[in-house]
């Protein structure tokens, strides 16, 4: 079975094609960053035209490239996400279907997030504990199967990408800031400011990354008054990035500990920072797995090999489902049916 997986739901325009036997067979992605680091951030208007102008150019390329076959079912993120970007992919997809005639899938934009590291070879195998964090989310889950997810803790306030983008604005770094900050840290030193550890040593396993960029942003007004801010400003990200990592580990430690989990995956756009990993690598005597650069952050793979996992969910196209929030924990597994046939 040949599924085509559409992903808009932010500021990237991803299409790839999986075969539930052969993996993954063809993928596409285009990123907006340079319409919307203009404006220092997404602008959820923008980002839908773009969708618009992008989606079926790519949907053609990818399928050409795999051959020129339809497929056999049509994956798209429907939510969570920016409900205009989302309904481009939606529209698209249930359009597709109808005229095809194939059944479409709606998917949980970090459910595909979560499954991204089934995209290699080697896969991790349920149960597992997740760290999943990107732009707008954080949180710790407890994934027993797929379908079946815990959630312990989330953030109370800013997503760890967002608290990134945040402290590199404030850096002066161009927007999306999370890898320009990362790429900043490489050249300070972590240990330069003292900075706080949210939420550690309190009960339960949710984030919180304000008050760390309002500390940020006190180090950086007194570096500013001081005239110091130019270089200082590589051991400000250090610190910062230590602090944010140190955090996230200590509590996806905990919750390992309490889960009594043996494997951990990291997920989403601020998996790929490298420090994280390592630090996690370190600090974990389990194992580690994580997704190839390019699927850590959104792309169309991880909705397709979602959709391919989750056949049973498929309906014929007449809903253009898209849902701006949408809990991960109300999921449910997909039903028997699937998991034999697949
Ligand atoms: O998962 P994603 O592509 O989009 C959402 O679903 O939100 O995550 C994007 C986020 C941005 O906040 C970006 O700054 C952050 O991931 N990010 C990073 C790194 N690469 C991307 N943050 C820290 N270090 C990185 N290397
Ligand atoms: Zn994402």
């Amino acid at each position: 079975m040949r599924v085509l997986g559409l992903e808009t739901s932010c500021d990237e325009t991803g299409v790839a094609l999986y075969d539930t036997d052969a993996g993954l067979v063809a993928e596409a992605l285009h990123s907006q960053v340079d319409l919307h680091a203009v404006y220092g951030g997404v602008v959820p208007e923008i980002a839908s035209r773009d969708h618009i102008r992008r989606l079926l150019p790519l949907v053609l390329q990818v399928l050409d490239e795999a051959g020129g076959e339809r497929p056999d079912a049509i994956a798209y993120t429907a939510g969570p996400g920016l409900v205009g970007a989302l309904m481009v992919g939606s529209g698209l997809a249930n359009g597709l279907g109808l005229s095809w005639g194939c059944p479409v899938i709606p998917v949980h934009h970090m459910e595909g997030h979560l499954l991204a590291t089934m995209l290699d070879d080697d896969a991790p195998e349920f149960p597992f504990l997740a760290l999943l964090v990107s732009g707008g989310h954080s949180m710790l889950v407890s994934v027993r199967e797929l379908g079946h997810y815990e959630v312990l803790g989330t953030t109370l306030d800013d997503a760890a990408g967002e608290a990134f983008d945040k402290t590199a604005k404030l850096l002066g770094l161009p927007y999306p800031g999370g890898p320009a900050l990362a790429q900043l840290a490489e050249k300070g030193d972590a240990g330069a400011y003292k900075l706080p550890r949210p939420m550690i040593h309190r009960p339960g396993f949710d984030f919180s990354f304000s008050g760390l960029k309002t500390a940020v942003m006190l180090k950086v007004r007194a570096a500013e008054a001081a005239g110091e801010l130019d270089h200082r400003r590589a051991d400000i990200a250090a610190s910062f990035q230590q602090a944010v990592v140190e955090t996230l580990v200590t509590r996806t430690l905990q919750a390992a500990v309490h889960t009594g989990a043996t494997r951990i995956v990291i997920a989403g756009g601020v998996g790929a920072n490298i420090c994280l990993r390592g630090e996690l690598e370190r600090r974990f005597e389990g194992r580690v797995h994580y997704p190839r650069f390019e699927f850590c952050t959104d792309n169309g793979a991880m909705i397709a090999l979602a959709g391919a996992l989750r056949l049973a969910d498929a309906s014929d196209a007449n809903d253009i489902r898209a849902q701006a929030r949408w809990r991960l924990d109300s999921l449910q597994p997909p039903s028997q049916s699937t998991k034999t046939r697949l």
